[in-house]
């Protein structure tokens, strides 16, 4: 059985989407850990319902970047993760990290990189931009991370529908119900190519 650790800056919903899919088998894997930047997000309520431990580690209660990037890599490795799954984490993992984890991080991003990535196209703002542009379809991509911010190798696409009548609320949405699906299916296949 592979260890997970999520990251997660949010609500959580895809967080929650992989509890679910480990716990209906669909997922085979352990949550080892949630690390947050922050407190009082619902990803840290879903973790304390589902009794799995996690860190609270916001980059203002160290001596940044050094000291919190040190902290941030030991407490990865005390949850003996053998990937890093990215669920709507806001901060910049440090290259500490990536290096130690290289090929084994992996992020989900609310659309079809490599178009709208990057850094500034994160929550809404992604979604505005492909309304703004008139595309006739959006969509999500699960990807592997390096250094540069959505960037790495593409491991799965799902396509959605823009309508002329969306809201911005309307095709994040729509998105995000192909998020919860698509990741954890990317997420069961990728463990299986892992020793
Ligand atoms: C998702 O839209 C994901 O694509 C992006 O951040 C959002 C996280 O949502 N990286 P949630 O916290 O999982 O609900």
């Amino acid at each position: 059985m592979k260890n997970i650790v999520v990251f997660a800056s949010g609500s959580g919903s895809n967080f929650q989407s992989i509890i679910d899919s480990i716990s209906s088998g669909t997922l085979e894997a352990t949550i080892t850990g949630l690390i947050t930047d922050r407190e009082n997000i619902q990803s840290l309520d879903r973790a304390k319902f589902h009794n799995i431990p996690y860190s609270i580690l916001s980059p203002t209660n160290f001596d940044y970047p050094q000291q919190y990037e040190t902290k941030l890599f030991d407490v990865v490795n005390s949850y003996k993760a053998d990937i890093i799954i990215l669920a709507g984490y806001l901060k910049k993992i440090p290259n500490l990290i990536i290096e130690a984890y290289r090929n084994r991080i992996l992020n989900i991003h609310p659309s079809l990189l490599p178009k709208y990535g990057g850094k500034g196209f994160y929550g809404k703002k992604v979604h505005e931009a492909v309304l703004n542009n008139g595309e006739t379809v959006s969509g999500c991509t699960v990807h592997i991370v390096n250094e540069i911010y959505d960037d790495g190798p593409i491991l799965g696409q799902t396509e959605v529908p823009v309508f002329d009548h969306d809201s911005t609320i309307d095709l994040a949405q729509r998105v995000l119900t192909e998020e919860h699906k698509l990741y954890p299916k990317v997420i069961s296949e990728f463990l299986k190519t892992l020793f």
